[in-house]
């Protein structure tokens, strides 16, 4: 058969699996399984190590990202935990230096007192990150796009210059999606997510996802997955399936009114710059078109004025101001005291993450209700 279109391919997502033929892959709540005689095994013997709802859900992100093994976890940070469990005492990584704050904390405040250290570098910038290779460095670990200034890494540049070093590369791949963007396909080892986000996009639901397309770091990560228990749990695994079969149509919607969005912010008089790959002018945008099918639903933007912030964030209505991206519902982000708030002041300043910056996640609302209550708020 030919190969399916990816929305057919989303929509069909746990059909034809069940025995009893159940279009919805049922929740299997049982934590432990019967086996029909000694040494003999369903496949499945205790829900940590493996659960039939979450095994549908984990060949559903090895598929959409292409790879051959896929992982679901309790939350994105669980997901980046036990890949970090891939590294040992001694180990060195070189990691975006705007990336979410808590992969940030998780790097600083416990990964660093077992030893592993790692050197933030703008990874849109490939000379930089091949000046930061050490003799003890083992894997690039990249957001494309960051959080929340936007910035682009060149997937297939870093993975080539990741081989050359006996390097992996690792990529959070949360931003886009597989529906945008397969970082496997253009050399990454390893794909992140936090599925809290567009995957599940209903804001409804807490998960991690993790994919790769080699069969030792698979072996690895599933040992990894049962030892560290990080498991995400057989009702959130449905939830996710569910999210996952619209993520296509979400996705489109939310991206086509993040186009108009980000223009529109480009010429309000109050806005200083508006960070969204979408835009002709953003750096990377260039290296975006060629590595993703399209620059996806969260646009960043600078006011003029830091004290425009409160009143913008008093004012909005129909956008809520939460932490959070991805779902359906809008969502607008203060970073500089929510989600990087771990980041030390003058590392966010010199980042750009600053007391002017809000992140809007783009939602699957009515474009024209979007843009009234952007104006309202943002009105002089
Ligand atoms: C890019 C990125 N990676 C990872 C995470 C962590 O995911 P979770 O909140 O699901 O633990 C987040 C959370 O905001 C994120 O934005």
């Amino acid at each position: 058969m030919k190969s399916l279109d990816i929305l057919t391919e989303l929509a069909q997502l746990g059909n034809r699996i069940d025995p009893k033929g159940a279009v919805s892959f049922p929740i299997y709540h049982s934590a432990t399984y019967a086996h029909p005689e000694l040494g003999k095994s369903t496949g499945f013997d205790y829900s940590r190590t493996a659960n039939p709802t979450r095994s549908v859900l984990e060949n559903a992100i090895a598929g959409l990202e292409r790879g051959c093994k896929g992982l679901a976890f309790a939350s994105g940070m669980a997901a980046i935990t036990t890949v970090l469990s891939l590294f040992k005492q001694g180990d060195h990584l070189i990691v975006t230096e705007d990336l979410y704050g808590g992969t940030f904390r998780l790097f600083e405040q416990i990964y660093k007192e077992f030893g592993i250290t790692a050197t933030y570098v703008d990874t849109s910038n490939n000379d930089l990150i091949t000046q930061a290779i050490l003799p003890n460095t083992k894997a690039i670990f990249c957001e494309t796009p960051t959080n929340p200034i936007m910035r682009i890494a060149d997937i297939e540049a870093i993975s080539k210059i990741a081989r050359a070093h006996s390097l992996l590369t690792i990529i959070d791949n949360t931003f886009l999606t597989p529906f945008l963007q397969r970082p496997l396909e253009l050399g990454a080892d390893i794909v992140i997510h936090s599925a809290t986000k567009f995957l599940g996009g209903h804001n409804d639901v807490v998960a991690g996802l993790v994919a790769t397309n080699r069969q030792d770091l698979a072996d690895r990560l599933t040992f990894l997955q049962n030892a560290l228990g990080s498991i995400l749990g057989p009702q959130d695994c449905w939830l996710l399936l569910r999210g996952i079969k619209t993520l296509g149509l979400r996705m489109e919607r939310q991206q086509q009114n993040s186009i108009v969005i980000a223009s529109w912010l480009t010429n309000h008089p109050l806005i200083d710059e508006v960070f969204y790959p979408g835009l002709p002018h953003h750096h990377g945008h260039e290296i975006q078109l060629n590595q993703a099918s399209g620059p996806g639903a969260i646009i960043s933007f600078a006011l003029q004025n830091k004290d425009d912030v409160p009143k913008v964030l008093k004012n909005i209505k129909l956008i809520s101001f939460a932490e959070s991206l991805g779902g359906v519902e809008s969502l607008i982000t203060y970073p500089f005291i929510q989600t990087h708030a771990d980041i030390p002041l003058e590392r966010r300043e010199k980042l750009g993450i600053n007391e002017r910056v809000l992140r809007l996640s783009v939602g699957i609302e009515s474009i024209q209700d979007l843009l009234d209550d952007l104006a309202q708020a943002l009105k002089k």
